[in-house]
């Protein structure tokens, strides 16, 4: 067959180069034809891939077809409750409360109500005329004298590198606006974040960037330079992350610019891979005693762990750990592993760490049976995307939730797939300032801000509904399923 396909490209080329001199106006489509026959030739000449070896040029055709699959389908092909990690039903949910536009959708809800996924709020025949919450959480348990009245959504950790310096001034100017918090993530504290004067919950990852000597080891002075500042909130430790737990995160050379390094303490435009563990800790003794420190020396601020739950074990023996000891973080982010990530490793993605609805009712029950449950509070991250989300999340036991990719769509993220590899065409998860120069940092700031505020009135429209007057009763809010009424 590709002796057949190649010979009539070869035959072509020669009856058009004919017919050119024959008929002048053939020319044009000789030229035209030229890159089809170099491809021909090329894909015959290579190696790399079967079929574009066996099918020239037809290959390379199909080749780029498939590289825009996704494209195709979320812009041509998907229907709107279709699409994953998120569906353009959730999708269009964030930019309606982000652009503070039409909150309304017409006809009737377009997912499928006999689903055994399908869940409902179940609301009360009494909706109440107001609630008198404001939708702050205080975080600090008795072990840390400087708690923080902390909004019950914060963007949750992205760092700089993983997303451009644009989109991390328009998360925090945005959180200034409205009062929230913005999680560092694990890059360090950039100027971006500094320059908005936002809150900031500072995170410290394995590879202690921001706070590392040059061997890459944590270092007290850095960190304690840093922690002492009156924007640093919190502190939080990440144990492991949703999208990776237990593997280390990759920076891709490509955004290992000069002003990242800096911040990072590394080697600009090289390669750079966090190790999945801590060399701080490597027993619950040693993260118990670590989160001490970092108590400390932050001027006691509340100080965190963030973990995707794996073996239940470590996590039950490390909570009767605290009881014994009496020593224990001010606050636990539990993730799902559906969680997100600019770029995890293929092994890790889909079949690591528990989900979050599971996860959080574990770590919810097993800190309630050591009595901790009052001294630390639980924040949950994973897909919350809506006010509903939040509210599903409150009634299992968290106290307040993280959202990350909803804040990236508030920026103008379309679902691309392309964090990992430089390219965002949205100019969130890029460093290449041609792309990151479409990102509007005032217009995104208002989104941002628009987007947490609506979340929140949507969360107290809820209540209204369900006749839930007090954020203490979070938890009488109940959630249903199909698989669960029929069980
Ligand atoms: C671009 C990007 C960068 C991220 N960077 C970090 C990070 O530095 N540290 C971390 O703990 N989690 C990181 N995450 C995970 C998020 O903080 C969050 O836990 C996860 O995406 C689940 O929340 P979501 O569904 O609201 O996105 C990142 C996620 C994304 C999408």
């Amino acid at each position: 067959m590709r002796y057949w396909l190649l010979a009539f490209y070869i035959f072509l080329f020669f009856f058009l180069l004919i017919e050119s001199f024959l008929h002048w106006f053939i020319w044009g489509a000789f030229i035209l034809y030229l890159p089809i026959l170099y491809m021909a030739i090329r894909d015959f000449n290579q190696t790399e891939s079967n079929i574009r070896k066996n099918y020239p040029f037809l290959g390379t055709i199909n080749e780029f077809l498939d590289k825009q699959r996704h494209v195709l389908q979320e812009v041509l092909l998907q229907n709107r409750w279709e699409g994953r990690p998120f569906s353009l039903l959730q999708i269009n949910y964030v930019k309606k409360k982000a652009n503070d536009s039409l909150m309304s959708l017409p006809f009737g809800s377009e997912l499928d109500f006999s689903s055994k996924d399908y869940f409902w709020c179940e609301h009360s025949l009494y909706p109440l005329k107001d609630i008198h919450h404001e939708f702050r959480v205080k975080i600090g348990s008795s072990l840390c004298q400087n708690p923080y009245e902390s909004s019950i959504i914060n963007v949750g950790a992205m760092s700089f590198g993983s997303i451009s310096s644009a989109a991390v001034s328009a998360l925090c100017n945005g959180a200034k606006k409205e009062n929230f918090a913005v999680n560092t993530g694990e890059g360090g504290i950039s100027k971006y974040h500094w320059e908005s004067g936002c809150d900031l919950i500072w995170q410290i990852g394995t590879a202690y960037f921001g706070c590392r000597d040059k061997e890459g080891n944590f270092d007290e002075v850095l960190f304690q330079k840093q922690a002492i500042h009156e924007q640093v909130k919190m502190i939080e430790i990440k144990i492991s992350q949703g999208a990776k737990p237990g593997f280390g995160a990759i920076l891709p050379a490509s955004k290992n610019t000069e002003e990242i390094a800096k911040i990072r303490m590394i080697r600009p435009h090289t390669e750079v891979h966090s190790p999945g563990y801590h060399s701080m800790f490597s027993s619950h003794e040693e993260l118990l005693a670590f989160i001490d420190k970092l108590r400390d020396l932050s001027n006691n601020k509340p100080i965190g762990i963030k973990l995707c739950l794996g073996k239940k074990e470590d996590f039950k023996s490390l909570c009767q750990l605290m009881r014994q000891y009496k020593m224990y973080p001010d606050f636990i982010v539990i993730e799902g592993g559906e969680g997100g990530s600019g770029a995890a490793d293929l092994d890790s993605i889909h079949h690591m760490g528990w989900p979050l609805s599971e996860s959080l009712k574990y770590v919810v029950a097993t800190l309630r049976k050591n009595q901790l449950k009052d001294e630390i509070k639980v924040i949950s991250t994973g897909k919350v995307l809506s006010s509903i989300d939040i509210a599903n999340n409150l009634s299992k036991g968290a106290d307040l939730c993280y959202s990350a990719r909803g804040m990236m769509f508030s920026l103008g993220c379309v679902q691309s797939l392309k964090c990992n590899t430089n390219k965002c065409p949205t100019g969130i998860t890029t460093m290449d300032q041609a792309r990151i120069s479409g990102l509007d940092v005032t217009d995104k700031t208002n989104k941002v801000a628009n987007y947490q505020r609506n979340l929140i009135k949507g969360l107290a429209n809820i209540y209204k509904a369900s006749g839930i007057d007090n954020l203490k009763d979070k938890e009488k809010l109940k959630f249903n399923t199909l698989k669960k009424v029929y069980s």
